[in-house]
């Protein structure tokens, strides 16, 4: 392991982005990308199934934008078509300006002539000019609204997808490269007015020069197809190279955030991971850096081959142009005319080659956005779920005979068990670490369906309820919460119905929380965070005296408390405890904790060791008897009871 000085500075071989010996080679590759169906379809895509999926992605891309501001679509589109039609009107202009001036008469003559179609060139460049503008002013009113009505479906389909769905492998790089997708979701629609643009310009350039000679643009097209094929190259290139370096720059940004955010901060400095974890940073970013340098040189010699391709192509069209003049096939008025709409013209087609290789690339993203939309909807609850919605709150909560084994896991976290729980009860359950409490109490909720048996309320299997409405009947305050930097009231209320003041403080009452009110400046309406201005940062117990709020603000059914007392102390757990059975009179109530003293509450204990039931009865009981639970008991009474002064 290198010392925290070397730590903190690459060698020069990384510096010089020289891949990381081999030890270092296996921890990257934890971080590796391995979905292979979609690397080989990137793979796969060519220049025709690019020309192909171009309409698609333009449609796509109208789709969207017309969904979230329609005014600025219809006023972009408008811009468009006036921009081809202001470009024919202009190259025509200019055929004919040069048709006058080069034709035989006086110069006067010509010059009055040509002077109506000079007016048209200047009145068409000034109204394209204005187009311009009023295109750059739109796709900037579009762009931030697109992006975000992208995240928030995509947010959409991640809550409504099972909770399960997280454990699936590839399911969080999927959303990783689906969140790059809604970012360059405006991209796609930019770009599709650029390839629109050259388009509409492009057909004004090729109507002049179908009229001034049929061989002019077929030869054109024909010439720039080899550019077309090289850039879309380079493009692959580029988004296979981003897909295969996700999972290493979704580390990085793990990383990042870990070093500099404030929640870990102090860890990274007392544990010195900063330096260690810096160290790391530099690896990944080095091992992410060869990558994506090699995926931009490939890229390059493959966009230069694709523009010798194009000036050889260019060559051949002009030379044939001059061929055209020198055999007398074309006249040197309509020469002139050639000339300027072959230019437009060879423009306008490598716009559409240009802006059409970042068009499928960016749509090769935002497919991957949609197809995260469209995992999780093949996940989401609807699917997997009933509608029914129990018609009172439920009495009875209860686990028949349950398996349970997570997504990607080698062993069931839980094996063949069964529990009950009635409302006006306390239920304890207790067992050893990894033992299946958690998991347990996520099926008895109805936030996990189990893999075998069933979890059902008042009869009804959760399988067959609607979710969001059975889960009005449930309250949690669980092992891991979340810092949610809202006021103390939104924390607590989380947009329930009783957001009254008299609410709240029977459950601030309760958890303890109201003694801490004092020292809030806004009272209930104090941001708890101190990240952003005029908020309060809370101590971790403070923390989970919030959190026992929220869960008895909620009048439900059910209670599920999971090591609610952890971070309290003693007085304010004894607090909680003796409010425990006031809680129970109108609830059912599931309580997980460790100390084995305060679970003298409950009616029932209910011991889980690896996954089984293997003991349950009364506190009085289960001390009592030889088993799992006296050893722990005995256990906690030798090393957690305070010792008495000598
Ligand atoms: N999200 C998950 N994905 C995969 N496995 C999980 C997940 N959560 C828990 N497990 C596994 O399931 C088993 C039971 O975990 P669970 O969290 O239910 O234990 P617990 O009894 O609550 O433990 P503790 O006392 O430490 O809180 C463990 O082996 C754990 O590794
Ligand atoms: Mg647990």
């Amino acid at each position: 392991m290198t010392s925290g000085s070397t730590a903190a500075q690459p060698s020069a071989d990384e510096a010089e982005g020289t891949p990381p010996d081999s030890g270092d080679a296996a921890q990257e590759e934890e971080f590796q990308y391995r979905d292979e169906s979609r690397l080989q379809a990137g793979g796969q895509m060519t220049t025709t199934t690019m020309a192909r999926r171009l309409p698609v992605l333009v449609r796509r891309s109208l789709r969207m934008a017309w969904q979230v501001d329609r005014g600025a679509t219809a006023g972009l589109l408008a811009c468009q078509i006036g921009t081809g039609v202001l470009a024919a009107l202009g190259l025509f202009a200019v055929t004919g300006t040069l048709t006058a001036l080069i034709s035989s008469g006086d110069i006067t003559d010509r010059v009055r002539e040509a002077a109506p179609q000079l007016a048209v060139i200047a009145g068409a460049a000034g109204l394209r000019a204005l187009l311009g503008v009023t295109v750059t002013w739109l796709t900037g009113r579009l762009r931030p609204v697109l992006a975000r009505a992208a995240e928030v479906s995509m947010v959409e389909a991640a809550l409504g997808a099972e909770a399960a769905a997280n454990n699936k492998p590839g399911y969080n790089d999927q959303y990783d490269i689906a969140d790059r997708g809604a970012q360059v979701t405006p991209d796609l629609v930019e770009e599709a007015q650029d390839v629109l643009a050259a388009t509409a310009t492009l057909a004004a350039g090729a109507t002049v020069l179908t009229v001034i000679h049929p061989l002019l643009l077929p030869l054109l097209l024909v010439a720039c197809l080899p550019q077309a094929a090289a850039y879309v190259r380079a493009a692959r290139v580029v988004y296979l190279a981003g897909l295969e370096t996700s999972g290493r720059r979704r580390m990085l940004h793990k990383l990042r955030w870990h070093m500099s955010y404030m929640e870990s901060s102090e860890e990274m400095r007392a544990c010195l991971a900063g330096p260690f974890l810096l160290d790391r940073y530099r690896r990944l970013a080095v091992s992410v850096n060869v990558s994506e340098r090699e995926a931009a040189n490939t890229g390059a010699w493959m966009g230069l081959a694709g523009a010798a391709a194009g000036g050889v192509a260019s060559a051949a069209v002009w030379a044939t142009l001059l061929w055209l003049l020198v055999s007398g096939r074309m006249d040197l008025a309509a020469g002139g005319g050639a000339v300027f709409a072959l230019q437009t013209a060879t423009g306008s087609v490598r716009g559409i080659i240009n802006g059409g290789a970042r068009l499928v690339r960016t749509g090769w993203y935002v497919q991957d956005w949609q197809n995260f939309i469209d995992n999780a909807h093949g996940q989401a609850m609807v699917t997997c779920r009933g509608s029914e919605v129990l018609p009172a709150p439920p009495e009875r909560f209860e686990v028949r005979n349950v398996i349970y084994r997570y997504d990607g896991a080698e062993k069931d976290s839980l094996a063949g068990v069964s529990l009950k729980v009635r409302r006006g009860e306390i239920v304890a359950l207790v067992g050893e670490n990894g033992s299946g409490k958690t998991t347990l109490s996520r099926l008895i909720c109805g936030l996990l369906l189990p893999t075998f048996g069933e979890v059902a309320w008042d009869h009804k299997t959760t399988a067959r309820l609607e979710p969001w409405e059975a889960w009005k009947h449930v309250a949690v305050a669980p092992q891991r919460f979340t810092y949610l930097p809202l006021t103390l009231r939104d924390n607590v209320t989380l947009g329930q119905d009783d957001t009254s003041d008299a609410a709240l403080m029977a459950a601030c009452e309760a958890s303890g929380a109201a003694d801490m009110l004092p020292d809030l400046r806004s009272g209930l309406d104090t941001l708890l965070t101190s990240e952003w201005f005029g908020g309060h940062q809370l101590s971790g117990g403070q923390w989970q005296r919030v959190i026992l709020t929220r869960a008895f603000h909620r009048r439900a059914s059910l209670l599920v408390m999971d090591e609610p007392t952890a971070a309290l102390d003693a007085r304010a757990e004894h607090h909680v405890f003796t409010g425990l059975r006031d809680l129970a009179k109108d609830r059912a109530i599931l309580l997980i904790t460790h100390r084995l003293a305060n679970v003298a509450v409950a009616d029932r204990i209910v011991v889980l060791d690896q996954g089984r039931l293997v003991q349950e009865g009364t506190y009085a009981q289960l001390t009592r008897e030889p088993g799992l639970f006296r050893t722990l008991w005995e256990l906690e009474q030798r090393t957690g009871g305070a010792p008495s002064p000598t």
